[in-house]
């Protein structure tokens, strides 16, 4: 135990509280619908995290790496879901590997990405369980919706994998005006995605798995019905874009980093310690800065690798000041670190392991 004024700077911390506090309510929310939970790992990284997270409920982990899977695995979470694509000899060969420890589920999307890996899992004798991804508008991965049918059935018909169900990230909801259509695209993405499940189901497909998962779409898509799963992964933490989807507030926030005011040589414009290599250079879309500085009146404008340009009208803050920066995007800040401070009020209780950073 020692006063979190007494780090070194720049740190990660997380603040238990927050951190407490947002895994019991999502926890919450989705025990009262009956919906599983599956966080994504990738937002801490963090075993110590994991652990609140199944130790509140979680069914699983959804990862995106296999250095994320070879992790979870290793530390004997049971049940995970790479919700990536297993493309190219070293993917295939890893995906085999795991399936025969035990506990994961693959995402496919295509006959291209599925026939190696049939024929990898047929030749190693295993049977790889697979979710087939659907685009229900982020456009990133996934089949169209229309060819959900004839998809799923030419990859349920290769040896070596079983189809257990659908998967989407609704990522499109970052893109929504306001909140109000952002929860109207989410239901819609949910209803979708369980409305194409049961076409599956009617087709003769045991279908177990419909899962949604992100932080925004975590109040609307899992409670679909139909939905089988959530998998939001940024609310462990939240951050400044989470707060401009208005999927939290501030005091939500509990990943942050401590800066040090380092140079004031021009009035109002105090650099500090942290810049891109602390914070990621993931950027809010309009506003380009990167993050929210929790001092009144003090803003971030700008960032090279190690200092960070603050905005200080009021000329407040001196040489020496810390100060804490609640991150863009906490999943890219997680992953420009190897540990992190576990904070409560202004003291520190523990130092924790992030892991698997590729
Ligand atoms: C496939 C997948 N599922 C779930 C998530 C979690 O979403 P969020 O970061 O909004 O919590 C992500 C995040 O990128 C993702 O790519």
């Amino acid at each position: 135990m020692s006063p979190v004024a007494e780090l070194p700077t720049p740190a990660l911390l997380v603040d238990l509280d927050r951190l407490e506090r947002n895994v019991a309510r999502m926890a919450a929310a989705f025990r009262g619908a009956g919906v599983g939970l599956r966080p994504h790992a990738k937002t801490s990284k963090c075993l110590e995290v994991v652990r609140r997270q199944l130790g509140a409920g979680a069914l699983g982990m959804t990862c995106s790496t296999p250095a994320e899977v070879a992790w979870l695995q290793a530390a004997g979470v049971p049940d995970l879901l790479w919700a990536h694509a297993p493309v190219g000899p070293p993917k295939v060969a890893f995906v085999v590997d795991a399936v025969r420890k035990g506990g994961l589920t693959v995402a496919l999307d295509s006959l291209e990405a599925a026939a190696p890996l049939s024929a990898a899992a047929s030749a190693a004798g295993v049977e790889v369980p697979f979710v087939l991804e659907v685009n229900t508008g982020h456009a990133r991965l996934g089949v169209e919706p229309g060819h959900v049918p004839a998809t799923a059935a030419s990859l349920a018909a290769l040896p070596g994998l079983r189809l257990r169900g659908l998967l989407t990230h609704e990522g499109h909801l970052a893109a929504m005006p306001d909140r109000p259509s952002l929860e109207a695209a989410g239901r819609t993405a949910g209803a979708l995605l369980a409305r194409l499940a049961d076409g599956l189901r009617a087709a003769g497909h045991a279908i177990d798995v419909v899962s949604v998962g992100s932080t925004p779409g975590a109040t609307s898509a899992p409670f679909a019905p139909g939905v089988t799963e959530g998998r939001p992964g940024t609310y462990v933490y939240y951050d400044a874009n989470q707060i401009r989807l208005g999927s939290c507030t501030i005091e939500d926030c509990a990943l942050t980093v401590l800066a040090r005011v380092v140079s004031v040589q021009r009035a109002g414009r105090p650099i500090i310690d942290a810049g891109i290599k602390a914070m990621s250079s993931d950027t809010i879309a309009a506003a380009g800065s990167v993050g929210l500085v929790g001092t009144p009146d003090v803003t971030f404008a700008d960032a090279n690798e190690e200092h960070g340009f603050l905005l200080d009208p009021g000329g407040r803050l001196a040489v020496g000041d810390l100060v804490r920066i609640v991150p863009n995007h906490a999943c890219g800040t997680t992953n420009m670190w190897s540990h992190l401070y576990a904070v409560r009020g202004d003291t520190v209780e523990a130092r924790w392991e992030i892991s698997a950073r590729y």
